[in-house]
């Protein structure tokens, strides 16, 4: 039988410890040992993005990463990033615009926009398409999610100036 590993990490800037199976991803970790249930999983298999989350500042897929490869690492999930307010703007804009409908894509949406926010901070429509390529949105048609990407943008510009 497989034994359970230690690991410690910080989550949402609260650390964490825990055993864990070596088998256990990081999203399965996260929404069943943590409840935090704002990463999504949809294809497990590392394509529609739903399971984004921050580790140690870059953006990964939860579902193809195991627990213990975040032993000792920083994690900041769709919770984390809400609660401190760091995407508020974003997520007024993902409404305004109408950029979700079911909302199951929208975690994983606002972690890469803000992801590519952090980066460039006047993006082109076209490398806010580029970005967000890797996430899937099965009900918006994606135009409604690069008008609040680029809205967002403009007004953060515009307050930075
Ligand atoms: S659930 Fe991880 S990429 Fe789809
Ligand atoms: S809003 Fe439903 S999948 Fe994107």
């Amino acid at each position: 039988m497989t034994r359970a590993l230690s690991i410690s990490l910080e989550v949402n800037g609260e650390r964490v410890d825990a055993q864990v199976l070596p088998r256990l991803n990081l999203a399965d970790f996260l929404r069943e040992r943590l409840h935090l249930t704002g990463t999504h999983v949809g294809c497990e298999h590392g394509v529609c993005g739903a399971c984004t989350v921050r580790v140690n500042g870059e953006i990964v897929r939860a579902c193809l990463m195991l627990a213990v490869q975040a032993d000792g690492g920083s994690i900041q999930t769709i919770e984390g990033l809400s609660d401190s307010d760091e995407i508020a703007d974003l997520q007024t804009a993902f409404r305004d615009r109408n950029a979700l409908q079911c909302g199951f894509c929208t975690p994983g949406m606002l972690m890469a926009a803000q992801d590519l926010l952090m980066h460039h901070a006047e993006p082109s429509r076209e490398q806010i398409r580029e970005h967000l390529s890797g996430n899937y949105c099965r009900c918006t048609g994606y135009q409604a999610i690069i008008d609040a990407v680029e809205t967002t943008a403009r007004l953060r510009k515009s307050r930075a100036s």
